[in-house]
Order: structure tokens, then C-alpha cells, then sequence
């Protein structure tokens, strides 16, 4: 479902109270659960630190959201929080939640530290051909937009993503019977250094 499909969805149901007949029970659970996910990931979905820090949703790619809330039900991508949420959704709520969270276009959080942008940039659009890291724009696009199941990366978190390159073969493809996408991503984040992470996730972060 669109973004406008479930704006119609609402006003649908707004009508129907104003009529007097029920309020649908798909559309009042598909709005408490949104309200729930924005608790953490921020009223605009642009991210929020606290004790965890909770990644950007908005802009992200709607095939990406709805494949990490499948490895999260599926245990093939590990976090104990979002283990219980997705647990909590009826997987017919992916593709409307992707969408609203794809809609949103609130601009980056910031905070990254700005020492490094230079050589972030660089990795970013020509990678490291000395140790065999391939260019991120070749993925994930020039603008880091991603595409389908590639995530979006401009405006995300810089520490958030800093904590999933150095952790992602303990996080991602954990289901060894069925290797999934995430493993396109390891020779990558095995060749970086720990700076290097640091300054192409502090890069993209500042991307709109
Ligand atoms: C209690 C806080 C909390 C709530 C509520 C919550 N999330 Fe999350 N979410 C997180 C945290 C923390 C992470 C980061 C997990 C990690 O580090 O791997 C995350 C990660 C994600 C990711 C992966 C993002 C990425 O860039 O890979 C998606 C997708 C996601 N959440 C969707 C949702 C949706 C949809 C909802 C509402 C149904 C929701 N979340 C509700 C805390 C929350
Ligand atoms: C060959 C294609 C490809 C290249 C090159 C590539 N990526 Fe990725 N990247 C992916 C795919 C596919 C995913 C989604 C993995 C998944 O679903 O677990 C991903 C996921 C990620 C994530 C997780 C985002 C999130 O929200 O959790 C980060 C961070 C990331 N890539 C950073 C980079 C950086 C930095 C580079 C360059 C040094 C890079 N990638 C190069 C394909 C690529």
C-alpha cells in the first residue's frame, strides 16, 4: 500500500466515525503501530539517540524495511528490541509501514564529528582499490538513496552505522541455512578500518 493508500485507509475511517459505524480495526492498528515506531525512531522518523540509538527511517527504502523486519522475525538478523516488534506486526503491516516511513523527508540529525568528511567522501565515491574496498556509491547510488533491498545511507545515524559495520557478521546473515543479502556487505566491512568506518559513516550522515 501507497503512502496515499493509507491516508485514504484513515479518512475512510474517519468518515465511517463520523457516520457512527465502527472504526476499522486494520486501519486503527496499522495507526497504533506507526505511533509506536515513531516513539523510538523519532515523530519524523529522522532517527533519535537515547540509551540505544535508534536508526532513521525516513527515506529508507521500502524493500529494505520490509526485508530487515522479515530477518528480524527470522532471526537472521539479531537485536533483541526489534526481535520483539516485528514479532508484534502482522507481516500484511510491512508494506504499509514502508511506505510511510519512505514518505517521510525530514532533513539529517547531524552530530557526527566533521574532522573526516574529506576521506568519507572519498571512500564513498571511488572506495579503497588498495584493500578491496569497492566503491559505496557503486551500490548504494551516488546520492546514497539505495535501491530496492540496498538501503538508503544519507542522513542515517553516524553511530549507528559505525556500530553496524563493526558488529555485522555477529548481527547479520545469523541464519546459516539460509544466507541472505547481508553477505554481500562482509568483505567490505573487514577490509575497513575502524577510522575508515568512522569517516564514510560520519560522510553519509550528512547527505540529504
Ligand atoms: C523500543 C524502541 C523501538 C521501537 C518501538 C521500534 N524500533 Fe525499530 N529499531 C530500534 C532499534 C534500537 C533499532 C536498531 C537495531 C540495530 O542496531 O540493529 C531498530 C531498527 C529498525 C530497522 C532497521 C533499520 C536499518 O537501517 O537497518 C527497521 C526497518 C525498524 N527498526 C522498523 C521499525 C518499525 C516499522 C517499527 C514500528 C512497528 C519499529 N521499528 C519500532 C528500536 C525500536
Ligand atoms: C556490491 C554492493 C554493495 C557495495 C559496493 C556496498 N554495499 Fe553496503 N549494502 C549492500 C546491501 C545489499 C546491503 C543490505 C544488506 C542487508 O540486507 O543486510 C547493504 C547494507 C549496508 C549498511 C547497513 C545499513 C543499515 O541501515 O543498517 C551499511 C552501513 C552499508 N551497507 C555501508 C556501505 C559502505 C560504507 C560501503 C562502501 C565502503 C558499502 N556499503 C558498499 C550492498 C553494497
Amino acid at each position: 500500500m501507497t503512502i496515499f493508500g493509507l491516508k485514504a485507509m484513515l479518512r475512510t475511517a474517519m468518515t465511517a466515525t463520523v457516520l457512527g459505524a465502527a472504526w476499522p480495526a486494520a486501519a486503527d492498528d496499522l495507526h497504533a503501530k506507526l505511533e509506536y515506531c515513531l516513539t523510538c525512531h523519532g515523530t519524523a522518523g529522522q532517527g533519535y539517540r537515547a540509551y540505544y540509538t535508534m536508526p532513521r527511517l525516513a527515506g529508507q527504502q521500502p524493500k529494505y524495511i520490509e526485508n530487515q523486519l522479515r530477518a528480524f522475525v527470522e532471526r537472521r538478523r539479531t537485536n533483541p528490541i526489534m526481535a520483539n516488534v516485528a514479532h508484534g506486526l502482522s507481516p500484511s503491516m510491512f508494506g504499509a509501514l514502508a511506505e510511510h516511513f519512505h514518505a517521510l523527508t525530514p532533513p539529517p540529525l547531524g552530530g557526527a564529528p566533521r574532522g573526516q568528511l574529506g576521506l568519507g567522501k572519498h571512500i564513498f565515491d571511488e572506495g579503497l582499490p588498495e584493500s578491496n574496498v569497492p566503491a559505496c556509491a557503486a551500490c548504494h547510488g551516488a546520492d546514497a538513496h539505495g535501491q530496492d533491498e540496498i538501503p538508503r545511507l544519507a542522513g542515517q545515524l553516524h553511530d549507528y552505522l559505525t556500530s553496524k559495520l563493526a558488529n555485522w557478521t555477529r548481527e547479520r546473515g545469523q541464519d546459516r541455512a539460509r544466507p541472505d543479502i547481508s553477505a554481500i556487505m562482509v568483505p567490505t566491512t573487514h577490509n575497513l578500518t575502524h577510522e575508515q568506518i568512522a569517516a564514510v559513516a560520519a560522510y553519509v550522515s550528512t547527505l540529504k
